[in-house]
Formats: C-alpha cells, structure tokens, sequence
C-alpha cells in the first residue's frame, strides 16, 4: 500500500539532553509534511508539548519514577528493552487501521532494540545519534577493531582518521575506563555493531563543523548528517517559530532571570550549567563559586542540584554578585545579548546550542563524549578555552578565573567572538533552506512519502 503522506515514530531516550535534539527532529519532520509522533516513557510524557507533533506514551517498566525508580542503569536499560518493545508495537498496531499507518521508526541510538521493533513490522528503521560525529568514528573504530578498548596510550597522541591528534584525556572517559559504564558501553556497542541494518543513520551534526571527518570517512560508513537540531527561530525564521524545545524535564525557575539578564549591559553575564546529568562533586562547586565571585563579572548559575553543596558563605556571597536558578529556557539566555560566555560541561546539546548562537566557551568537561566536544570547542572551532584541571581532578577558581578573562577581554577573546560569529553563520546556511543538513532531511522526507508502507 502507498504512505502517501509518511508517518514516522520518534523514539528519545527519556533524558533532557535526547529528548531535545529528537523532539526537535520530529517537528522538522512535521514542518515539510510528514506526520511525526514522539513517542516517549510515562513518566515523560507530561513534560512535553508540541503542536505540531503527537505525542504518545509507551513504557519503560518504571511508569512512576523513570530512571529514578529503577535499581540502576543496567536494570532500566534491560527493563526498557523489554517491556518498551512491547508497548512500542503495541502503539505502531493502533496506528495501522488509522489513516496514517506508521511506515518508519526513528530511534534514540541508546534504545538499538527500537530496530527489531520496526523489522517486525516491515517498516523503515533510522537510528539517531545524539553526539558528534567524530566521537561517533570512534566508537565505530572500535567496533571493527582498529581500536581496542581500553583505549590505552603510553607516550604517543593517538590518530585516528579526520580527528585531531588525541590524548586519551580528550576521548570519552568510557574507553579508557570501560568498567565505569559498562551498561552503557555496551548498548553503544551494540548499536555501532548493527549500524548497517538501519535504512538511515542520522547524525546531529553538520558536514560544515565537521568537514575534516566527514571526508575521512567519506564512503566507510552511512552516516547522514542532519544537525545543529536547535530549534528554528533561533537559526532560520522561514522554518518555524519556536523559541523552546517543547520539553522541560524540570520545572522552569520563575522567568525572573530574563528581566534580570534584561537590566545587564550587553556581553556583560557569564552563564553557567552542566546540563542535565553531570554531577560535579562539593569541592569542585565551591572552587566553580568562588572563580565566578573572584571574576568580578555579573554570572547566571543554573544549580539543578548543587546549591546544597556550597557553604552557607559561599551562598551569601555568589548573591549578592550573581542570580542562582535551578532550571531555564537555556535557549533563551544564550540568545540574550547581554550573555558574553557560557560556561559549560560541554554537553552535546550545549555546544551546538553555543555555537549555533554564537556565544564563546569555557569548557570544563565532566564525562562521556564532553571531553572531545571541549577539545574542538578550543582546538578545533575556537570558540572557547578548555580550563585545566589539578592534580585533584578539579578547576580550581584561579584557572576558571583566568579562563572567563581570555574568552570575554583581550586579543584572544576578541579572535574567539570572530569565530563565534562565523561558526554561527555556516550552522545557519547547513540548516536552513537548502543547507547540507535542511537537504539531507529532505531526501529522507522525499523517500518515506514516496516509499511502500
Ligand atoms: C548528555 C550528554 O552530555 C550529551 O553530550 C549527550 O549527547 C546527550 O546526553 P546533558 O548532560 O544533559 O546530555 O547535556 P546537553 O547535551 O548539553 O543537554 C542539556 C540540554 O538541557 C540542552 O539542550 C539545554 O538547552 C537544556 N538545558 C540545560 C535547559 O534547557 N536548561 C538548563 O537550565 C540547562
């Protein structure tokens, strides 16, 4: 039977930093005309709005509590994978007598079994990776074996093709340390393992930031890059008027912030967030205070949890120079003139967020892939600096201090602005109209309309 109008199923792992890029993917779908369904956990559902997208529940096996109520990663990972198949086909079976039978799924790539899902059903796969590119080559060396886990290096920088020369500090701290998150590791390696079987392998990123790659792995590998996914008011005012992802996980501080960042000159705040799961230990938040304090600058400081970790002094004195919210529109202060810097875990997310909006980094790295994203905001795309770390594993408060002044006074932060600027303006060509990405889009758009269902 012919799909003449296409009807894809969107599938986020249930955490802020999936949930964004996929949701934001969806409603791009929906704007050139197919119909897009997130579908997304229980305890998530709530949190997400669209008008232009549906959206549906299926379950995780924790519909109370999420990620929260389960003993760990590696129960929720299993119970997800089983007790989510079943739901999802249970939510493509609605659809099929509908007038709009679902006739592709598009899934997180932390969910591979979404896969076995959609062969069962005959229906068009495409699995979607939320880090760069170029952490993703590497854990596809690995799956071949031209990298052997764990990633070990005696003297030499390692080389891998298209990336910059690598210590082992700027890789994902899971190849080096395979044990510490072996859940996950193993779901990425399951996932790398059967990249060819997806129809499309989606990647939220762009050809233009980075291009060295791309031409590296130009015919070895499917990836088709669709990103920045950030949503289009910001970027491309023909494609949408969002402003926000659609989905908070956290109750929005009041939009107090605003009218604060409002009463400030322009390039004048330094923002600061670690995103929506690095934890920072007690000491490092105190030494991230006080550097902020000592900077002598006005400072936005999201504290999703780690208010409870600084001294009563150190409270007092953070404000009465700076505003601490637990939660923003992230989009929105990074948008606002009067942010100069972003400091930052250097989340995915994050970084295409900052560079897509042109505001400079310092970048202070936590887990995951955020060690090579912080390499290529200094090293590659000049956009920032990457703070550097003692002997203690932490940024004590001269170095962040002295990182904020390099990127927002002096020779260096001017050279920082103008490559923010341009950086800016080629994410705004990929994805708008036309654009690499905005192309690569359309071409998938074009087949599952066109295509049986
Ligand atoms: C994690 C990983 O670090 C990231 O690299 C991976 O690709 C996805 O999972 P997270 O740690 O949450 O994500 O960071 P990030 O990728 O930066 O995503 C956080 C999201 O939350 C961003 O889209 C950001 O706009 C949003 N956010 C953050 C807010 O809306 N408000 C805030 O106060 C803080």
């Amino acid at each position: 039977m012919k799909n003449q109008r296409g009807h894809v199923i969107v599938l986020p792992y249930p955490a802020q930093g999936h949930i964004n890029p996929l949701l934001q993917f969806a409603k791009r779908l929906a704007s050139k005309g197919l119909k897009a369904t997130l579908a997304t956990t229980h305890y998530t559902v709530n949190s997400i709005h669209s008008t232009t997208v549906g959206v549906e529940p299926i379950s995780d096996g924790y519909d109370e509590g999420g990620f929260k109520q389960s003993p760990g990663v590696e129960a929720y990972l299993e119970s997800f994978k089983s007790v989510g198949s079943k739901t999802l086909a249970e939510l493509i079976s609605k659809f099929s007598d509908s007038a709009s039978p679902v006739n592709c799924v598009v899934y997180d790539s932390l969910l591979p079994w979404a896969l076995d899902v959609a062969r069962k059903f005959g229906i068009y796969s495409a699995v979607f990776l939320t880090n760069s590119a170029s952490v993703c080559s590497m854990y596809w060396h690995i799956n071949l074996g031209h990298l052997t886990l764990p990633v070990k290096q005696e003297t030499e920088p390692l080389l891998l093709p298209g990336l910059p020369s690598l210590a082992i500090s700027d890789m994902p701290g899971f190849l080096a340390n395979p044990s510490s998150h072996s859940a996950y590791l193993a779901v990425i390696m399951e996932k790398f393992g059967r990249l060819e079987e997806n129809d499309w392998v989606f990647c939220n990123s762009s050809e233009v930031l980075e291009s060295e790659l791309m031409k590296a792995m130009w015919g070895l590998w499917p990836l088709v890059m669709i990103g920045p996914m950030v949503p289009s008011a910001y970027l491309d005012q023909q494609i949408s008027g969002d402003t926000t992802y659609g989905a908070s996980l956290w109750e929005l501080s009041s939009d107090r912030y605003l009218t604060w960042l409002e009463t400030k000159p322009p390039n004048s705040v330094i923002y600061v967030s670690f995103g929506s799961m690095a934890d920072i230990t007690a000491k490092q938040a105190e030494e991230l205070a006080w550097g902020l304090i000592e900077s002598n600058m006005h400072f936005l400081l999201v504290a999703k949890d780690s208010r409870d970790k600084l001294s009563i002094e150190t409270v007092n004195s953070v404000e009465e120079r700076g505003l601490v919210v637990s939660w923003c529109n992230q989009l929105e202060v990074l948008a606002h003139p009067a942010v100069g810097c972003f400091v930052t875990h250097c989340g995915w997310n994050s970084t295409l967020e900052a560079l897509s909006l042109g505001v400079p980094m310092v970048a202070l790295p936590q887990w995951s892939d955020q060690p090579t994203n912080a390499k290529f905001v200094e090293e590659l795309w000049q956009v920032g600096v990457k703070a550097k770390k003692n002997e203690e594993r932490i940024v004590t408060r001269d170095e962040l201090e002295r990182c904020i002044r390099e990127v927002m006074a002096g020779k260096k932060g001017e050279e920082i602005m103008k490559n923010a600027t341009k950086w800016r303006k080629l994410i705004i060509g990929t994805v708008s109209l036309g654009g690499s990405s905005d192309k690569n889009i359309d071409d998938f758009v074009g087949k599952l309309v066109e295509g049986e269902g």
